[in-house]
């Protein structure tokens, strides 16, 4: 089929590029010109695994194009819409002013029988809004909601074989069964692998979107609650996560915890449903997340108090290598991110801050200027009083604590995700301290 996917970002790019690879004729617009030029060129330009040799493969193939201009899209019968959907400047909800100027773009280039099908993440009742829109244009487009649920670090793979399809369309009309036969047609190599799906209503396939999301992050905010109460008790979160992980009803995924979650989809996720709930007169339903919200910020915030309080009662002029800035590992992103936070507040508390990152450090950089790099965490860690750990790379759960040790001018080490083998940490001399395990001097209640 011939597609147009409109937005490039870590969504779009790995969109079009799959779209390519399953045998479609595809083209990817953005309005970021050096963007475009690197995709153009086979390059990605950001780090997500697999993306660059899938875009060598398919631009090979004369199947994947790019371009800045929207004229492009021309001769295209699926248009999908996969640009970002922010937290609006000073409020909650989400800005939907990339969406909206897309939908504005393409509308002249739509032809008769084109289905244009959103995969932003929007708030429920915009896809109507959008579908009123087409029907007024003239254009004979229809709309489809399909939401996306790719994991960075695993987009190509999500992407090729995901883990469910999600079709919202009009139904039980003539335009919702064409919009189902065009997606059947476009996902037809997952459909042949017994890819579950789930045929909805606009409302409900904008809402499938945001509650996996807000669950997600409930399930994450609940042990980082659990692992509060086990730092004043003496407990052990991880020992906990496993024991009520065996229960298949509430499984051990998503269940670590530590400075909490990031990134472009869960923070502002869950804010945007409060607002639209509370837009909707139904703030109440989801008011818990806005506890969900502040459970993972506190995270953070207990890690650098953590570091204050094991260096003395202050960080100012102590060297602290901070190892992590990505969100996640296996990601260059670092919107939202916990370990940048921790690393921009020990800055701010004037710590001689360290930092290393495999692949998030040239972003982190242009976000926060006043951050000092080094080139390996062997470097980092060389002289400093302190390390953090605040993203799980394998790099780091690798490291030889003997060896850091030597290296080292202190002992004090942090794992702000409970990663690090604290068993032979301790062995190898350090200090070590975690996210809800017991300290060895553990304060217990009385
Ligand atoms: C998420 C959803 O998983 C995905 O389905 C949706 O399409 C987009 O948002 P992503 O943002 O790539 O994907 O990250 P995810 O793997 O969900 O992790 C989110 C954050 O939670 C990360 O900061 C991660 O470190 C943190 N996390 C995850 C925890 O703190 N503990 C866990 O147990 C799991």
């Amino acid at each position: 089929m011939k597609m147009s996917v409109i937005g490039c970002g870590y969504l779009g790019a790995v969109h079009a590029a799959a779209m390519a690879e399953l045998g479609h004729e595809v083209v990817g617009i953005d309005v970021d010109a050096p963007k475009i030029a690197n995709l153009a060129a086979g390059r990605a330009p950001f780090f997500e695994p697999g993306l660059g040799e899938m875009l060598t493969q398919v631009s090979a193939s004369g199947r994947l194009r790019f371009s800045v201009d929207m004229a492009a899209v021309r001769g295209s019968k699926v248009h999908f819409i996969a640009v970002g959907t922010p937290q609006k400047h000073g409020g909650n909800a989400a800005d939907l002013s990339y969406v909206d100027a897309a939908i504005d773009d393409l509308i002249p280039y739509l032809t008769d029988g084109d289905l244009v099908v959103g995969k932003s993440t929007v708030p429920v009742g915009t896809a109507a809004r959008l579908a009123k829109k087409l029907q007024a244009s003239g254009t004979g487009a229809v709309l489809a909601w399909n939401p996306e649920f790719l994991r960075e670090g695993f987009a190509v793979q999500d992407t090729i074989s995901p883990d469910r399809l999600v079709y919202g369309i009009d139904e039980g009309t003539a335009d919702g069964d064409h919009a189902r036969a065009v997606l059947d047609e476009v996902y037809a190599m997952a459909l042949s692998k017994e890819t579950p799906l789930v045929v909805a209503d606009y409302a409900t396939a904008e809402l499938v979107k945001v509650a996996a999301n807000a669950f997600l992050a409930t399930k994450i905010s609940f042990i980082n609650a659990m692992a509060e109460i086990a730092e004043v008790t003496g407990a052990d979160v991880t020992k906990l996560a496993d024991a009520i992980g065996h229960d298949n009803r509430i499984g051990r995924r998503f269940l670590n915890a530590g400075v909490g979650f990031g990134g472009g989809c869960l923070p502002k996720d869950i804010r945007a449903f409060t607002a639209r709930a509370e837009e909707l007169g139904r703030g109440e339903s989801v008011a818990f997340l806005k506890e969900i919200d502040s459970i993972n910020l506190r995270r953070r915030q207990r890690a650098v108090e953590m570091a204050i309080q094991s260096l003395g009662g202050s960080v100012n002029d102590r060297r602290i290598a901070v190892l992590g800035l990505a969100f996640k590992p296996n990601s260059d992103d670092v919107r939202d991110s916990p370990a940048l936070d921790v690393a921009v507040q020990l800055k701010g508390l004037g710590g001689d801050v360290i930092c290393h990152d495999p692949e998030a450090m040239a972003n982190a950089q242009t976000k926060h200027p006043q951050l000092s790099f080094a080139a390996s965490a062997v470097e980092a860690v060389t002289g400093a009083d302190a390390i953090i750990v605040v993203t799980e790379w394998d790099e780091y759960k690798q490291l030889d604590p003997a060896a850091i040790f030597a290296l080292a001018a202190g002992t004090l080490v942090i794992d702000g995700r409970n990663c690090l083998d604290m068993s032979a940490w301790r062995e190898a001399g350090w200090e070590y301290r975690s996210m809800g395990r017991p300290d060895r001097e553990q304060a217990l209640v009385d």
